[in-house]
């Protein structure tokens, strides 16, 4: 075998943010741009000589080429056995249950998400260590430190390997095993769910849509909607993965799924509709004329998960990311559980998840997940309401509901104002980390603070303390306003504010959202001075 070291320079820029480095497609594609990554992600491991590997991703433009290089730098760094999805695709959840099942020593997945593909789009990369868990804060600090002084990587000489069909090669002295992206992660999904109740449900003339975004979830769901629950052809759709995602951004949410939101609103709408991302991990779940707030999704599931067999006995109890609503920690009360508050970002659950401290967990952006797998899981979150569905006969604005007349309404939304310039935006967040001393107390834009502090998170299980995790103003309604930057954009800067207020009162559960929360939108723009210091009158998105 002709292994072979190559010279490099390091990048400046390669620091992983919320999920992983995620950067512009042409950033990636700058000469040994990837490899140094690579290479940076193997020098900050040990002992991984022999073991095996899990590669895949989201299909987006320049996956194909990104894991022929990642191939022949794993065969030379001397992993034994390189599994990898067919024409190298794998979801997220896929690759994580992958690393599971096969007890790999880890896994990369090429993803930016839910952010745009193509050549002008984003690109991306994360090491999942072999729980299946996004790596942890420390371990990305090793390989951005590592990234930073890299002279050399490693590689072979060796042909491509033919990712298009199923089976055992050799490349050097590893073996790539290319498997079906779909059947593992399938045949988990029918362990955890009873399969056989879901099928009843769409015999009795349940109608569903499922929009894939023309991203990674397409195969996944055709498979488990249309051939194995016998939902009718079609229920499935924007279903062939594009690596440009045919133009769309594949983020599931008010915004880039608004097609789907205006048919559910028509008379003609199915029973259900949910849609995922670009690499399968987020979901929305949509009723006729009804919008499930994320948040009020974890709530339900909290409240059902016992439910399902698979989890009987083990709702050890529950995490939210802190900007993710409160309507879960009433449930959790209720039900005497366990309740966590995380930073943002999946990693900060892996801890929780591998102690048994918690079973499920989610977040705000469409993020949900338990313990089966260490990622959050777009399809099985959406299999796990149609199972409570089937359960309890209800429909998803009944569920809906049910949930507030027992705990009250948690109205909440994020703002994201996009394609902010990084200086005024950090600007912004410093001036009010300054303040926040001087905050409590003071009455502004008519609301008075209550609280004003950083979020600091203390692991339970590590004892590792992450802070600067966001700015979180209560106020003397208990009402909420959070500040965060994002971590997973590729340039720029994007400001993050969250906003929760709790109604008790029934006869205000229909009122519109903004509208609830419109003196919290005017105090949020007050107290840091958004439109002045941006020049946005308005957020990009609303969630
Ligand atoms: C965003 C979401 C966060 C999620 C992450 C990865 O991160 O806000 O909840 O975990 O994407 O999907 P952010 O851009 O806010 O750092
Ligand atoms: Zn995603």
């Amino acid at each position: 075998m002709d292994i072979k070291a190559v010279k490099t320079t390091p990048y400046a820029d390669q620091i992983m943010g919320t999920s992983g480095l995620r950067k512009k497609t042409a950033v990636m594609r700058q000469p040994h741009y990837l490899e140094n990554f690579v290479q940076s992600v193997f020098d900050s491991l040990d002992g991984f000589e022999g073991k095996t590997l899990v590669v895949g991703g989201d299909g987006r433009y320049f996956n194909k080429e990104a894991l022929q290089i990642i191939l022949k730098m794993a065969a030379a760094n001397q992993f034994g056995k390189i599994i990898v999805g067919q024409n190298g695709v794998l979801s997220t959840p896929a690759a994580s249950h992958l690393i599971r099942k096969y007890q790999a020593f880890g896994g990369l997945i090429l993803s930016a998400s839910h952010n745009p593909g193509g050549a002008d789009g984003d690109f991306g990369i994360k090491f999942n260590i072999h729980t299946g868990a996004p790596a942890p804060q420390i371990l990305t600090a090793a390989i951005s430190d590592r990234a930073a002084e890299i002279d050399r990587y490693w590689t072979i000489e060796a042909p491509d390997v033919d990712l298009s069909v199923v089976g055992t090669y050799m490349l050097g002295a590893s073996e790539v095993v290319v498997i079906d992206s779909v059947s593992d992660y399938v045949a988990y999904m029918q362990e955890i769910f009873d399969f056989s109740t879901l099928k009843k449900l769409f015999q009795s003339g349940f109608s569903m849509t499922f929009d894939a975004m023309n991203a990674v979830t397409g195969p996944y769901a055709k498979r488990l909607f249309e051939e194995l629950l016998g939902a009718p052809t079609g229920t499935v759709v924007n279903a062939i993965p594009l690596p440009d995602f045919g133009g769309l951004h594949p983020e599931p949410n008010l915004t880039y799924a608004k097609h789907l939101v205006d048919r559910m609103m028509q008379p003609s709408a199915p029973d259900f509709a949910a849609a995922s991302d670009g690499d399968g991990d987020r979901f929305m779940i949509l009723g006729p004329s009804f919008f499930l707030n994320p948040s009020d999704a974890l709530a339900i599931f909290a409240d059902y998960l016992d439910t399902v067999p698979f989890y009987h006995g083990k709702v050890y109890g529950v995490a939210r990311s802190m900007p993710t609503s409160v309507a879960v920690d009433a449930v959790a009360r209720r039900r005497s559980l366990p309740l966590y508050e995380t930073p943002t970002g999946w990693k900060f659950f892996g801890n929780l998840l591998d102690a048994k401290k918690i079973a499920l967990c989610g977040e705000e952006s469409f993020g949900a997940g338990s313990f089966h797998i260490r990622e959050k899981d777009g399809l099985w979150a959406v299999l796990l309401f149609l199972s409570i569905m089937a359960e309890t006969g209800k429909s998803v604005s009944q569920l809906a509901h049910e949930l507030w007349h027992r705990d009250g309404r948690v109205f909440c939304s994020t703002h994201s104002y996009e394609g902010l310039d990084a200086n005024d935006a950090a600007d912004l967040m410093h001036a009010l980390v300054d303040r926040l001393p001087e905050l409590p107390g003071q009455t502004i834009a008519g609301l008075t603070i209550d609280q004003a502090f950083e979020f600091s998170y203390d692991d339970p299980v590590s004892c590792e303390t992450t802070a600067h995790q966001g700015i979180c103003l209560y106020l003397a309604d208990k009402s909420r306003v959070v500040f965060r930057l994002s971590g997973t954009g590729s340039s720029g800067a994007t400001l993050r504010v969250y906003y929760n207020r709790l109604v008790q009162d029934t006869m205000r559960f229909e009122a519109d959202v903004q509208e609830t929360l419109a003196d919290l939108i005017t105090f949020a723009d007050t107290v840091a001075e958004i439109s002045s210091r941006t020049g946005r009158t308005a957020p990009t998105v609303r969630t």
